[in-house]
């Protein structure tokens, strides 16, 4: 990132728009009291111009920059990540396979003076974060690939439906792609009873139950991942899809495992021997 525009934190959010420098100030209260009220109900909670237009040109320069030091993982995936187990019955919504083609900026590959990193170190950041998700404490993440990383979609990318493995995500929409790319999903329906059959009725094509997710660059995304079906369609064209992820551990010192490392970085972020 050298020679590039770095930003305080502080300046690269719309603090009159998402004022949450201060959550005890009256205003921030009521902000975050808002966010958190978005998120219980639909698990997730879209902050739209939560970063500055100016600031999302830098950071979207900066991610453009380190999009060479992705790692693609091309697969298939049923919706629950999980290889489904010889006892489950043909048919079942669990043997049938959704494809996914995604690349991964790791956190050693981003900037350590860059935007991104400024705006990621920044508790105010983590604060509201934790009270839209309503957690005793909240904790960046100690992996030193996965703590805050670049998802990039090049032409062909896309991610398959499926539940997440993490309880929740937090992304920002910095740079959209020429055509594709939209967010689509089902809110929270992991463990209700008709769960498979609105999951087999989605993988039909059964649009009854999707709702899409605009890309609205400069919004920050708190998403419940774990209970609600989601995917990112087919990307097309030169200009990748690019969302920054921020996480975040609920306890202090937490990593991936090093097989999670292999999967989407390729290497587990140890020095070799
Ligand atoms: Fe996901």
């Amino acid at each position: 990132m050298d020679g590039r525009k770095v930003l305080d934190a502080a300046r690269m959010v719309n603090l009159d728009r998402c004022p949450i420098e201060d959550l005890d100030s009256a205003d921030g209260a009521a902000f975050a009291r808002a966010a958190r009220g978005r998120f219980r109900k639909d698990g997730i909670c879209m902050l739209p111009g939560f970063i500055r237009p100016e600031t999302l040109e830098i950071l979207a320069e900066e991610a453009n920059a380190c999009v060479g030091d992705a790692w693609f993982c091309r697969g298939t995936h049923n919706v629950y990540l999980a290889e489904s187990s010889p006892d489950v019955p043909t048919g079942d919504v669990a043997t049938r396979y959704e494809r996914t083609f995604v690349g991964s900026v790791p956190y050693d590959r981003i900037g350590e003076h860059s935007s991104l990193r400024r705006l990621y170190e920044w508790d105010p950041l983590k604060e509201l974060i934790r009270v839209v998700l309503a957690k005793p404490q909240l904790h960046r993440f100690a992996d030193p690939l996965g703590a805050c990383s670049v998802n990039v979609f090049v032409d062909g990318g896309e991610h398959g439906w499926h539940f997440d493995e993490s309880e929740f995500s937090v992304t920002l929409m910095v740079q959209a792609p020429e055509s594709g790319g939209a967010f689509e999903y089902v809110p929270r329906i992991r463990g209700r009873a008709d769960e498979k059959s609105i999951v087999a009725a989605v993988l039909d094509g059964n649009r009854r139950h999707v709702r899409e997710l605009p890309f609205t660059a400069g919004a920050l995304l708190i998403f419940g991942g774990r209970e609600t079906l989601h995917r990112v369609t087919r990307v097309s064209g030169t200009m990748p899809r690019l969302v920054p992820v921020l996480a975040y551990a609920e306890r202090p010192g937490l990593e991936n495992s090093d097989e999670v490392r292999m999967l989407f970085w390729g290497r587990t972020g140890k020095p070799t021997a």
